[in-house]
């Protein structure tokens, strides 16, 4: 239907300062997210993922929706992005995406989901000639908000290694917040750690850019097994 505002021109006059002045209508702003929410690259499973349909059931779950809902709400004005790790079907993909869309949508800021193998595989389908590396890796690098899901699920290869690094270097010298999921471990209990498959400066960086936070329940994708 057509904007009663501005007539479906996308354009109103207000007067600044004295002056008559063009500025975008709001629809526009409604338009710009729903714009940003599709090239977003959030997979379509994860499409509905919001805070009000996540249900917490242990106390690292509510800890994890706090940290991601306090984290949008003073979206951009954040020091810190988030990582969570955890076992397989707990929730990390879905808060994440749950956090990236409301910044999409209520901030009216870009932001991109990245599954980290998926990149891999872009990024090696690229030296066949299909788009250029860099502009992949550009999207990703300088994406206001970035959510790098499933760090640690690809082959471990020294490559992957350079590829991590060189995202999370470029984004921690630019202080660009970013939201990790990855099942390896940030503590040293059992189970492969990040450090054993990353390196130290990597993991260093991660530390400081990150609040690290642990994630533990249930598998869902397990539910009425
Ligand atoms: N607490 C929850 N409340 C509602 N739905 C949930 C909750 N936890 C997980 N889910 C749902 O369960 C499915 C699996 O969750 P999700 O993909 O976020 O897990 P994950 O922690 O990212 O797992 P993996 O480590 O394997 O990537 C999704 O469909 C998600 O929406
Ligand atoms: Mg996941
Ligand atoms: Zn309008």
């Amino acid at each position: 239907m057509e904007c009663q505002i501005c007539r479906g021109t996308g354009w109103v006059i207000e007067e600044v300062e004295g002056q008559r002045v063009a500025k975008r209508c709001r629809c526009q702003f409604k338009r710009l997210s729903k714009l940003y929410l599709e090239s977003s690259g959030v997979p379509v499973r994860y499409r509905n993922c919001r805070f009000k349909n996540f249900s917490p059931e242990t106390p690292f779950q509510l800890k994890a929706l706090r940290v991601c809902v306090d984290f949008f709400s003073k979206f951009p004005f954040v020091n810190r992005g988030i990582l969570l790790f955890g076992p397989p079907g707990t929730g990390k993909t879905h808060l994440s995406v749950a956090t990236l869309r409301n910044v999409i949508e209520h901030k009216g800021l870009k932001g991109v989901f990245c599954d980290f193998r998926g990149l891999l595989i872009d990024l090696k389908s690229s030296y066949e000639g299909k788009a250029s590396s860099s502009e992949i890796l550009d999207s990703v690098r300088k994406a206001p908000l970035l959510v790098l899901d499933d760090v640690g699920a690809e082959r471990n290869t020294e490559w992957a290694k350079d590829i991590l690094a060189e995202i999370i270097n470029y984004r921690y010298t630019r202080s660009l917040p970013t939201i990790i999921t990855t099942n390896l471990r940030f503590d040293d209990i059992s189970g492969e750690t990040f450090s054993d498959k990353f390196d130290e400066r990597t993991e260093s960086r991660i530390y400081d850019m990150c609040q690290i936070v642990k994630v533990e329940g249930h598998d869902r994708r397990k539910a009425g097994v």
